[in-house]
């Protein structure tokens, strides 16, 4: 079988890595194309050389652009190399604008479309994460649900059939680089923190940083809170942060840490040691919970809720008086703290990547990988 994996940004990179690696150990090579949506060395590099990933087949460099602009190009470029290579499935992540090209430009080449991460929703239609999902997930013949509540999303949604629970690739992300983390990183003694005394906070979110309101908003919560704070700036919150005239206030705050993007390895070394995780990113909403570390959400909704009902996660939104009794709460009672973190990982065992490679193998020893022309929404 070949195998085409389609990625362009951070998260996709570390989330297919596990699959990527349990190919390789069935001696499958899969075709690697990089669209280029994330390109700084600390958006995409850092990752494949961390995670000792093969080299990139195809290097799209699609690049920054409007929603349409970004989509469009990647969908153009992934459809000239799709069609030279045929590749018998074509394997996309999550849902950035990237995932929605990959599956739209292979599903209309009749080359099936597995997509890892299925199922999820924020029941946001605002966000174009969430239109990416659904279309991506009704484009796609093999679906991969992290969990049984994205495989009841999708079962609402009239797709049945193509749907394995496989738990979510994260888990084996973290799990096989998590002591690689705890040797390598050399974050805390650089950044002067001590194990469990700082916040981490992470923010990019569309919603959240290109609202001057709201970019407001949240960096009045970041320079109130009672620990010293980590910020890893993502790039587009970096570019709000300084057009809004935000930049200084939080470079000034004598308790906060602002840093570049950082690579994986310290990246997980922060998060583990973290007293609390605040953010607006997905995996680090699952990541937060699989390390055992309270995780305050600076969202209105979240396509993770599994992470709520298990106790290791709350909306906070950018309210600022919600999030600072949260914030309190955690450090001065005990048990509370005790509770969020030991809430129970609902993202599985960590052997996500080997589950998705078997299914997609043994499908297409059977002849069955392949673009059904019966519409298989009932
Ligand atoms: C994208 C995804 C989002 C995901 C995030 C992961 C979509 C619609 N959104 O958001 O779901 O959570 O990736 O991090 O696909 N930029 C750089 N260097 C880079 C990459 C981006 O400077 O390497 C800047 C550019 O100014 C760009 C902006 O960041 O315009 C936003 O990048 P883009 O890829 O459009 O969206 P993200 O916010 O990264
Ligand atoms: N991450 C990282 N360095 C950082 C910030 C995040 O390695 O400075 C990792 C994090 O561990 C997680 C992933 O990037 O695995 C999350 O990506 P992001 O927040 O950009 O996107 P989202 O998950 O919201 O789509």
């Amino acid at each position: 079988m070949r195998p085409a994996i389609i990625f362009g940004t951070r998260p996709e990179i570390i989330k297919l890595s596990p699959v990527i690696r349990a190919f390789l150990k069935k001696d499958v090579h899969p075709l690697i194309i990089h669209t280029g949506q994330h390109y700084d060395y600390e958006m995409s590099q850092v990752f494949l050389e961390e995670l000792e990933l093969p080299e990139i087949d195809y290097h799209l460099e699609v690049g920054s652009g409007t929603q349409a602009e970004q989509t469009g190009f990647a969908m153009i470029k992934i459809e000239k190399v799709l069609m030279e290579e045929k590749p018998d499935v074509s394997i996309v992540q999550g849902d950035t604008n990237t995932v929605l090209a990959g599956a739209l430009a292979s599903v209309k080449l009749l080359i099936p479309v597995a997509h890892v991460e299925a199922g999820l929703r924020s029941f946001d239609r605002t966000m174009p994460e969430e239109i990416n999902r659904i279309l991506a997930d009704h484009a796609s013949e093999v679906l991969f649900a992290p969990t049984l509540e994205a495989k009841n999303n999708l079962e609402k949604e009239g797709i049945r059939e193509g749907v394995y629970v496989v738990g979510n690739t994260i888990v084996d992300a973290v799990l096989q680089n998590s002591e690689i983390a705890d040797r390598k990183s050399k974050i805390l003694s650089k950044l002067g923190l001590e194990p469990k005394e700082y916040i981490l906070v992470t923010a990019h979110r569309k919603e959240n940083v290109d609202n001057r309101d709201r970019l407001e908003r949240l960096v009045d919560i970041l320079t109130s809170l009672p620990l010293p704070v980590v910020y890893p700036v993502h790039p587009r919150a970096e570019k709000r942060l300084k057009e809004f005239g935000l930049w200084k206030r939080l470079e000034s705050n004598e308790n906060i840490i602002l840093t570049k993007p950082l690579g994986y390895l310290d990246f997980l070394k922060l998060e583990k040691n973290a007293k609390i995780i605040m953010t607006d990113s997905g995996g680090i909403q699952e990541e937060a919970i699989i390390l055992g570390v309270p995780c305050l959400t600076l969202r209105y909704n979240t396509e993770r809720p599994e992470t709520i009902k298990a106790g290791g996660n709350v909306l906070v939104g950018v309210e600022k008086d919600l999030a600072l009794m949260y914030v309190e709460k955690l450090l001065n009672d005990e048990n509370f703290y005790r509770r969020m973190a030991s809430a129970r990982n609902p993202f599985g065992d960590g052997r996500a990547g080997e589950r998705i490679v078997n299914i997609l193998l043994a499908l297409w020893e059977e002849g069955m990988l392949k673009v059904r022309s019966s519409n298989f929404i009932s």
